[in-house]
């Protein structure tokens, strides 16, 4: 192989499947990862009969040993690894802590938390022997507001905000660049899902068909790839901030910008 390589967890939908689809199209060989194995694979068939490259793999990333996996067959499938998307995460359970079922909460802080760290846990050996490379863990603006019935959401993704800025620096001075990317409102099934919980304000005054769809988020995701910004490694990238649309405008089309 000869073009760069993704893996993108949770990469069988929403998000993660429309940054699959725009990599794949921009020439990135693509490995699709989510719990369900058929629906990652479902992606990669339709999109290699479009003649790009994309495999699947099913994997938990609350299990370190199944993402290492993924790493490395990944790797030993297309010869390199430069680019890794987080985009895989869970919602539930939605209701107030003091309702909450333990063992549920305990699970979406492993998933969208420790997953998270087991993703950095296993590709960064291998980024950091090849000198180079990103990885782009998709955070929240529920990592700085509080919201009713969304306490394990809200905390995993502020614990994923310092996460990654250890991370960051960590290996600032090894060619990596790491980076928080929260996308706004996406119409996705993880908010139509959600949503359908009127539990607090958002719920209550959104309608998840007025959001973006995924391919806008899967944009900016595409040009973060490209551009690699320096200034922005470790921070949460924000979707919305007309500062950061604009840049992206700009710098269309170049790569490795800083
Ligand atoms: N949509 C939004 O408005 C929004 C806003 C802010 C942040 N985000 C973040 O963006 C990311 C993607 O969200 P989305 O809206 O695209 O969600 P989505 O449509 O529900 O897709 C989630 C993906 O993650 C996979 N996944 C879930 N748990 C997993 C696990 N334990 N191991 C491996 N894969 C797993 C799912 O497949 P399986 O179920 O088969 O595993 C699916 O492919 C999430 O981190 C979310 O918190 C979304």
């Amino acid at each position: 192989m000869t073009g760069p390589v993704a893996i993108i967890f949770g990469g069988s939908k929403g998000i993660g499947a429309a940054t699959a689809r725009i990599l794949a199209q921009e020439g990135y060989a693509i490995m699709v990862v989510a719990r369900n194995g058929s629906d990652g694979e479902i992606l990669a068939e339709t999109l290699r009969g479009g003649g790009l490259t994309v495999k699947a793999m099913a994997c938990d990333i609350a299990i370190l040993d199944q993402v290492a996996v993924v790493i490395t067959q990944t790797i030993s499938a297309f010869g390199q690894l430069d680019v890794v998307i987080n985009s895989a995460g869970v919602m539930d359970p939605i209701a107030m802590v003091d309702e909450s079922d333990a063992e549920e909460w305990g699970r979406c802080i492993t998933i969208n938390l420790t997953g998270s760290f087991h993703i950095f846990r296993a590709a960064l050996p291998h980024l950091k022997a090849q000198k180079s490379g990103v990885i782009i863990n998709l955070s929240s603006g529920a990592s700085s507001n509080p919201l009713k019935g969304w306490s394990a959401y809200c905390t995993a993704k502020a614990g994923l905000v310092m996460l990654t800025r250890c991370v960051s620096a960590e290996v600032s001075d090894q060619n990596i660049r790491i980076y928080n990317f929260q996308p706004g409102m996406v119409n996705t099934e993880l908010t139509r899902s959600a949503l359908a919980h009127k539990i607090n304000r958002i719920a209550e005054e959104l309608d998840p068909t007025d959001f973006d769809p995924p391919e806008v988020a899967a944009g900016a995701i595409a040009w973060l790839c490209r551009a690699r910004p320096r200034d922005l490694m470790g921070e949460e990238v924000i979707l919305t901030d007309p500062e950061f649309r604009k840049r992206i405008t700009m710098t269309e089309g170049k790569t490795d910008e800083a």
